[in-house]
């Protein structure tokens, strides 16, 4: 049986990556606004993405014999001032998730839940992943500055993303 503690700190990381998942898709409007299709592309699998990952969550809680417990998700912002600081949000939001899944990961071993520890393994590598794609990204915008074109190299590079491949590069 899941303790009180981890159902609520579970649910709690539910309403995250549905938070997550709506401030891409913010983010996906932002970019199509502003004519980067492929950025604008390439946020929107990442607001599926979130979905799955909350979905994970709701599934977990279940098989757990927990109680699914949806919260308020606040707003997002829905405009930036440019893409770079609009990707600068996104790395800051995953590192925020990191601080988030690695204290989630601190509870589990404290209650000595294992099989929540097994289950948070896979977010502990997903957000290594995340934040070196996102951290990828914003660099790359750094680089450029003002070049107009490489943007347009960027936005096309983005737009090539499938599902479950987060890499701009593949
Ligand atoms: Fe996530
Ligand atoms: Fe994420």
């Amino acid at each position: 049986m899941l303790k009180e503690t981890i159902q609520e700190a579970l649910n709690a990381q539910l309403a995250r990556e549905m938070y997550s998942s709506n401030l891409y898709l913010a983010m996906a409007g932002y970019f199509q606004s502003i004519n980067l299709k492929g950025f604008a592309h390439w946020m929107r699998l990442q607001a599926q993405e979130e979905t799955t990952h909350a979905m994970k969550f709701f599934d977990y809680l279940l098989d757990r014999g927990g109680l699914v417990q949806i919260s308020t998700i606040n707003a997002p912002p829905s405009n930036w001032e440019n893409p770079l600081s609009a990707m600068e949000d996104a790395l800051k939001h995953e590192q925020y998730v990191t601080q988030n899944i690695n204290s989630l990961a601190d509870l589990a071993i404290k209650e000595g839940d294992h099989a929540t520890q097994i289950f948070l393994q896979w977010f502990v590598t997903e957000q290594v992943e995340e934040e070196a794609t996102v951290s990828e990204i914003v660099e790359k915008l750094k680089m450029i500055g003002d070049w107009k074109g490489g943007l347009l190299m960027i936005d096309n590079e983005l737009g090539k993303r499938t599902l479950n491949e987060t890499s701009p590069n593949e």
